[in-house]
């Protein structure tokens, strides 16, 4: 049987990431921090994780913040309010390694920032001082900067300057692990920024935990697509994470893995910019689902 999840509400946060308000009254009661949901659109789609960056219980609806990169993520940003996603499972993975007090630093680059707002959330309620260090290639990119100043300190970087402190996250946030004490830092974002993180805080022996973002396919530890290397041991991100401590983590096998599938993706994306992303919007063959086109299978994960 299949549940339907309504779109309450639909906002743009920048030029490629839209959040959604969906209802999942079960995930918004028993949500926690750092944990995801894998997402079907509808019949025939794929399944893509998405963190789930807050819920109300008492609306019973659950935010996803979308950022619009490939053929299943622009066909989800495509919906508009009173349509409905099809599957929502969840909530999956483990929930963030919490501090009880002191000083946290959250850093979020890009659609990272939403990833990192549950975190600072679940800290705020546990009166840990938050000070978020956010960033965007400028300022239109800048997403939940007014929902993190609510929680604590916030410093914007844009790569450009045109908002905020002119540079990357990692310069702001360099600076302020000079400051003050931090207790432990989270960091998510692309590859490069959260390696970049890593490296500033290992000198300083400041723990340091990242979300980890490989393909994932099941979301239940059965694929083995989701692989990563944690301190030379092999874990699945769905199950053992996806949060991870930053210092034992291999970036270059995680870049590696992130690029095996691009060719797929492309050929995805370019048939679903061929259709124009006709979602909904006029017949689709039998059985297949609207933009359809070379999908990456679980044995291919393998
Ligand atoms: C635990 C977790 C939480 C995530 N949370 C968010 C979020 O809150 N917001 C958000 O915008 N994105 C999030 N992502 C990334 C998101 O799942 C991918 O961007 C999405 O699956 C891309 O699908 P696509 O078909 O649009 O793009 P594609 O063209 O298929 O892929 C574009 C890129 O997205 C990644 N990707 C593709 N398929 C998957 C997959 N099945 N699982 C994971 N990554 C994939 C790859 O790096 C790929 O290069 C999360 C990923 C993980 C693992
Ligand atoms: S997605 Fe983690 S093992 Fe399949």
């Amino acid at each position: 049987m299949n549940f339907m999840h309504r779109i309450v509400a639909k906002t743009q946060l920048s030029p490629n990431v839209t959040r959604l308000d969906v209802e999942a009254p079960r995930i918004a009661e028993i949500r926690q921090a750092g944990q995801f949901v894998i997402v079907r659109r509808g019949e025939g789609a794929e399944r893509i994780p998405l963190t789930i960056a807050d819920g109300d219980p008492a609306t019973g609806t659950i935010t996803l913040v979308i950022q619009a990169v490939g053929k299943s993520t622009r066909e989800l940003v495509a919906l508009e309010p009173e349509e409905a996603i099809m599957d929502i499972a969840g909530p999956l993975g483990h929930p963030t390694m919490l501090i009880d007090a002191g000083r946290a630093l959250c850093i979020g680059g890009g659609v990272g920032t939403a990833v990192v707002h549950p975190i600072a959330q679940a800290l705020h309620r546990r009166g840990v001082s938050v000070l978020s260090i956010i960033g965007g290639r400028s300022r239109e990119w800048v997403i939940f900067e007014e929902e993190l100043r609510r929680l604590g300190e916030v410093t914007v970087c844009t790569d450009d300057g045109s908002y905020g402190r002119h540079g990357f996250v990692t310069d702001a946030a360099k600076d302020a692990l000079a400051a003050s004490k931090i207790d432990v830092v989270y960091a998510v974002g692309p590859v490069p920024m959260m390696r970049a993180v890593v490296n500033l805080t290992r000198p300083l022996s400041v723990r340091t935990i990242v979300s980890l973002n490989p393909v994932m396919v099941d979301g239940t530890g059965m694929c083995g697509g989701c692989r990563v290397a944690v301190g030379g041991e092999t874990k699945f991100a769905c199950v053992d994470g996806p949060e991870f401590d930053g210092h034992l983590v291999d970036f270059d096998l995680l870049m590696d893995r992130l690029t095996t599938y691009r060719e797929f993706e492309q050929q995805a994306l370019a048939a679903c910019e061929e259709a124009e992303c006709r979602v909904g919007l006029g017949p689709t063959p039998a059985g297949a689902h609207p933009g359809s086109a070379p999908r990456v299978t679980i044995a291919s994960l393998q």
